[in-house]
């Protein structure tokens, strides 16, 4: 049913300005709204449309694709609408799994003839709470191991605010209640209880940049990869979207690399490139 907007009404938004709103957004971003998150849109974007004195949704519709701010307004837009919830070891068993049989694994694959590099590639990283875990376990048990092995480790994320903090590197307990006691007091500085700065030898093996998984331009630039984590991004994201990321991604891996999806999810019905693997507690996608 369509609402109609009366006089007294502050800023609503119609079920067509939504549906519109909604097509544009899965179009560019991947990320799908069904009609359960209509307020959800409306109360995000609100604030938007009042501070660009704009007077509907539709209006604000048309600044994202025409006006001159459009590059600058799409990047308020992706800050207003991802979900970006991340902490350090989220779903430890997939990080056992990537330490114990995924990353030896790999590196065993590798030619030895001089340094050994991995490439790992956190898509979707939020904050960088999965990269840098990824980084603190291979200081930790990766290097002890295997000493000529290197590894480059790369976040990205389509929303830039929570770059900025991730490339920080400061969080707060939340973040890290689930790293391990000797990790938190060795790839951290605890400056007081609410602040814990990660260390400089953590920062280091991790870059991050901007890149939108939808943009096949910026796709295609990211190859190499061992292991990439795509966790809990694609529950967003429509069914087309999601079969136009993996295949990209599957593009992004080595032979014999790996793919990481979130505990919930799964690539049936999305592609049959991958051999399936089952480890103890999860599940890899490897690329033969
Ligand atoms: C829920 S977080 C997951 C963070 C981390 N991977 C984890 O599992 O803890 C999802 C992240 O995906 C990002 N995201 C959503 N759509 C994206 C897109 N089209 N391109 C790149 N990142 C996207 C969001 O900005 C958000 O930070």
């Amino acid at each position: 049913m369509l609402i109609q907007r009366k006089n007294t009404d502050v800023l609503a938004l119609t079920d067509e300005e939504f549906l519109e709103l909604r097509n544009f957004i899965v179009r560019i971003t991947g990320i799908y709204f069904p009609e359960s998150k209509k307020y959800f849109i409306e109360s995000k974007l609100r604030p938007r449309v009042e501070t660009l004195g704009l007077k509907t949704y539709g209006d604000y519709l048309n600044y994202l694709r025409y006006s001159p701010f459009r590059g600058s307004e799409l990047d308020v837009l992706f800050k207003l609408i991802t979900i970006n919830e991340t902490y350090f070891f989220r779903d430890e068993a997939q990080f056992d799994t990537i330490e114990k049989e995924i990353l030896p694994k790999i590196i065993e694959s590798k030619p030895r003839n001089g340094f050994r590099t991995l490439r790992i590639w956190s898509a979707g990283c939020s904050t960088g709470d999965e990269a840098y875990t990824v980084a603190m376990i291979f200081l930790e048990k990766i290097k002890p191991k295997y000493p000529d092995v290197n590894v480059e480790i790369i976040g990205t994320d389509i929303n830039s605010a929570v770059l900025d903090v991730a490339r920080r590197g400061i969080y707060k307990r939340y973040s890290v209640r689930y790293v391990p006691e000797n990790y938190m007091r060795k790839y951290f500085t605890i400056l007081n209880d609410e602040e814990f700065h990660l260390i400089e030898d953590v920062k280091r093996l991790v870059k991050f940049k901007q890149l939108n998984l939808m943009d096949k331009f910026q796709m295609v630039t990211m190859r190499n990869f061992d292991l990439i984590l795509l966790r809990n991004v694609l529950i967003y994201f429509d069914e087309n979207s999601r079969r136009e990321v993996v295949s990209w991604i599957y593009d992004s891996l080595n032979r014999g690399g790996y793919l990481i999806v979130g505990y919930s999810e799964s690539l049936r019905n999305l592609t049959k490139a991958f051999k399936v693997v089952y480890f103890d507690k999860t599940i890899g996608y490897k690329k033969e």
